[in-house]
């Protein structure tokens, strides 16, 4: 389904005259998963599912939002001299947060504006919705109100900024940065230490990118997602006191297995253990695929699901059942979970030719074992947040 997104815009907020459209991508993470807040490396790219916007200025000081996704909480109106958090707004104080953000860093929104929402990422599934919105509202406020001087990375940290201190999830910068610079047919390796980044092609020539959906949900991500980085903080400052790092992913393989047991808490070790051997995995992998090695590429996917299922202890039952049957399908150059965690999607790397068994066999397995139907998506990798109006 898409939705025509200008119609729905005139008949919330009276008619679409000078409204403008916007898009922002989802995106999905190849591998280098929580590295992100470790000074380690990802390896990110941007899916063609995403969320649009059509917004316009108004004359008074309201900001509304209206999502054709959750029709049923309606217009949600702020006053742009109240910008705060508030249960009541739902999913819109994402899209506020930005604002909130803006006038953080001095560039104030000095008019009301509405804006309609609609998006084909399915929510809490790891691929990044709440990013996509993030970097959506940054370009429709940067467009509406002559703020030219920001870069994508600007708006990313923006993003990030917001979801932090506004939302409360405290996520690195993977995600926002993504959804920000994406582009076609490219992954993007990045050095979260400094924000360095190198486009490296996934435009496979006999295999496709395959994300399936667990549609499982855990509850307290968003808690036990900041346990992790408190977990890793506290084996950081343990190892800085017996060696000379700034962060985890500083360390190599062999540094780490030298100087671990200076962490004193055994579940402090395998977070950073993981830390620190995800990193390194990305850059191998990272390496491999640019000599077209896709089945080292595959071996490493399949170790960081390993990693992050025993020592960082991020999977859950239903994901890891996904990945044991993807690995069991013939044509599977690697699977692993994606995303944050607990739930949400994995990514695969399928031959062209096994995409169509991959998916019936993996879903009827997992209906079998779990009675969910997952649900597929061969993607494509598509480019950044952009306004689409001309
Ligand atoms: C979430 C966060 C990212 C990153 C991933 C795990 O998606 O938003 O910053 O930490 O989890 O790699």
């Amino acid at each position: 389904m898409k939705v025509n997104l200008l119609e729905t815009f005139a008949e919330v907020f009276g008619d679409n005259e000078g409204a403008r459209e916007y898009f922002s991508p989802g995106r999905v993470n190849l591998i280098g998963e929580h590295t992100d807040y470790n000074g380690g490396h990802v390896f990110p790219c941007a899916l063609t599912l995403g969320t649009y916007a059509v917004a316009r200025k108004r004359t008074d000081d309201m900001i509304c939002f209206y999502s054709a996704n959750i029709k049923n909480a309606g217009v949600v109106e702020v006053s742009r001299k109240e910008l705060e958090n508030q249960k009541k707004y739902g999913w819109a104080n994402y899209p506020l947060g930005i604002v909130w953000a803006f006038a953080e860093r001095g560039k104030l929104i000095d008019s009301g504006f509405e804006m309609a929402i609609w998006g084909n990422i399915p929510n809490g599934s790891g691929l990044s919705s709440s990013a996509s919105l993030e970097v959506l509202t940054g370009v429709v406020l940067c467009d509406l109100f002559g703020y030219d001087d920001l870069s994508m990375t600007d708006l990313a940290l923006i993003g990030q900024y917001s979801e932090n201190n506004f939302n409360g999830c405290n996520c690195g910068i993977m995600d926002q940065y993504a959804v920000a610079n994406g582009k076609k047919d490219m992954a993007m390796f990045l050095d979260t230490s400094d924000l360095s980044m190198e486009y490296a092609s996934v435009k496979l020539a006999d295999a496709k990118i395959v994300i399936t959906n667990s549609k499982v949900k855990h509850s307290l991500v968003d808690s036990a997602y900041n346990d992790r980085r408190r977990e890793c903080s506290t084996a950081l400052e343990e190892l800085q006191k017996v060696v000379k790092i700034n962060e985890l992913g500083d360390l190599d393989e062999e540094t780490f297995e030298a100087n671990k047991d200076a962490i004193s808490s055994e579940v402090c070790r395998k977070r950073a253990k993981h830390a620190v051997y995800e990193n390194q995995r990305t850059i191998k992998a990272v390496e491999a695929l640019k000599n077209n090695d896709i089945e080292t590429f595959g071996k490493l996917m399949n170790a960081s699901h390993v990693s992050l299922r025993d020592d960082y202890e991020v999977s859950c039952p239903e994901v890891d059942t996904l990945v044991d049957l993807a690995w069991a399908q013939p044509g599977v150059i690697g699977s692993r979970i994606t995303g944050g965690g607990f739930g949400g999607c994995t990514v695969s790397i399928v031959k062209n030719d096994a995409v169509d068994s991959f998916i019936e066999n993996v879903g009827k397995g997992y209906k079998e074992k779990c009675d969910i139907e997952a649900e597929f998506y061969v993607v494509e990798i598509g480019d950044g947040a952009r306004v689409l109006s001309k």
